[in-house]
């Protein structure tokens, strides 16, 4: 089978090149991000292999469809970014990696935490500087303090083992309870019963109709003066603009974020030489007591190589069978 990689970076080639000695398909890496612009470069191509900020929006799956594309394999797990309804009608079968190391996403979670709270993001560069002043890094006790996790499933449950190792209290919110984070401690509650009881709110849920916005000006309101907020699930289950209004009235604390619901623009790419033109997003790098990373918290060497097992995987299940158990209904 020929698949067509979209927003190829080295560490792609790297890890699907290992993956694919053990099944021989034939993998062409191309760097475009996957719009309706590039998507004539799969013509030919049986399989599509898409990352986050690939669109696979209704134009673009009539166009690899009409160019002989069966099959879309995601090498993520969201699968926010494709209209699912369109592929179906098609014929177009969609695959994804359910879960590769939920281990990344929450210690990467828990990074943000402890480098806002504690502010060694700034520490590092002052005293490379050579100033060792300790005014304005002031930091809290972890021990002892709420974290409220919204969306309990695989890297929640984790975010609460480990915090729960910290000796935190837990505060969770989803439609489905997990036993496990009972286990650890936590207690369910409505979402407002959350915000209001948290010094820290992680968020862990999918994006989705209903997910879209969940923090917003009203919601915002919620939330314990000078709570921290934490988002390395999509970009756009926070309203930004809400959130910078509340980082400059001292509702929120700090915020630690790993998705931007623009981040097709500008994440992995370097655009060091380039000015940054999303006025959001550059308000949003302003501030001390925000962190930004760029969709990294997936990147460890295990959930990469996981992700390259998985989807070579899903493909060969679909080659055999024309069905595979990751397949996104
Ligand atoms: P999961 O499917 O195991 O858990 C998601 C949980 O959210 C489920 O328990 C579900 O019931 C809950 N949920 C769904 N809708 C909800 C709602 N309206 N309100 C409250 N809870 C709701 O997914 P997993 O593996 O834990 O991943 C969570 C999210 O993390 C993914 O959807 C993805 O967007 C994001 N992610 C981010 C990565 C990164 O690199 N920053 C990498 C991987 C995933």
């Amino acid at each position: 089978m020929r698949v067509a990689f979209f927003s190829t970076k080295p560490y792609d080639r790297q890890f699907f090149e290992q993956a694919n000695t053990g099944h021989g398909f034939e993998l062409t890496f191309f760097e475009p991000r996957l719009t309706a612009e590039t998507s004539q470069l799969a013509d030919g191509y049986e399989a599509v292999c898409a990352f986050v900020n690939d669109r696979l929006d209704s134009e673009v799956l009539a166009r690899l469809a009409e160019g002989g594309t069966k099959y879309i394999a995601l090498r993520c797990a969201g699968f926010n970014n494709v209209d699912l309804k369109r592929a179906h009608e098609l014929g177009l079968h969609v695959v994804r990696v359910p879960a590769y190391s939920p281990y990344a996403v929450a210690e990467h979670t828990v990074g943000l935490m402890l480098t806002l709270n504690r502010k060694i993001h700034r520490a590092y560069s002052r005293v490379r500087e050579g100033n060792f002043s300790l005014n304005g890094l002031l930091g809290f006790d972890l021990h002892g303090k709420t974290v409220g996790i919204v969306g309990t499933g695989q890297i929640g449950e984790i975010v609460a083992n480990i915090m729960a190792g910290f000796g935190c209290h837990l505060i969770g919110y989803d439609m489905n309870v997990n036993e496990e984070c009972i286990k650890h401690g936590m207690n369910y509650a409505s979402l407002e019963e959350l915000l209001e009881g948290s010094d820290i709110v992680t968020l862990h849920c999918p994006l989705t109709p209903e997910t879209h916005y969940l923090i917003n000006e009203k919601t915002i309101e919620h939330l314990k003066p000078g709570a921290m907020l934490i988002n390395t699930s999509r970009g756009g289950v926070i309203d930004t603009r809400a959130v910078i209004k509340g980082l400059k009235s001292g509702r929120i604390g700090s915020l630690g974020i790993d998705v931007y619901e623009e981040e097709s623009a500008y994440f992995f790419e370097d655009i060091s030489h380039q000015l940054i033109t999303d006025d959001v997003l550059a308000r949003l790098l302003t501030f001390p007591n925000v962190l930004v990373t760029g969709h990294q918290g997936f990147f460890t060497q295990e959930a990469l190589t996981a992700i390259a097992e998985t989807t070579l995987r899903n493909l060969k299940e679909l080659d055999q069978h024309r069905n595979c158990h990751n397949e996104v209904k």
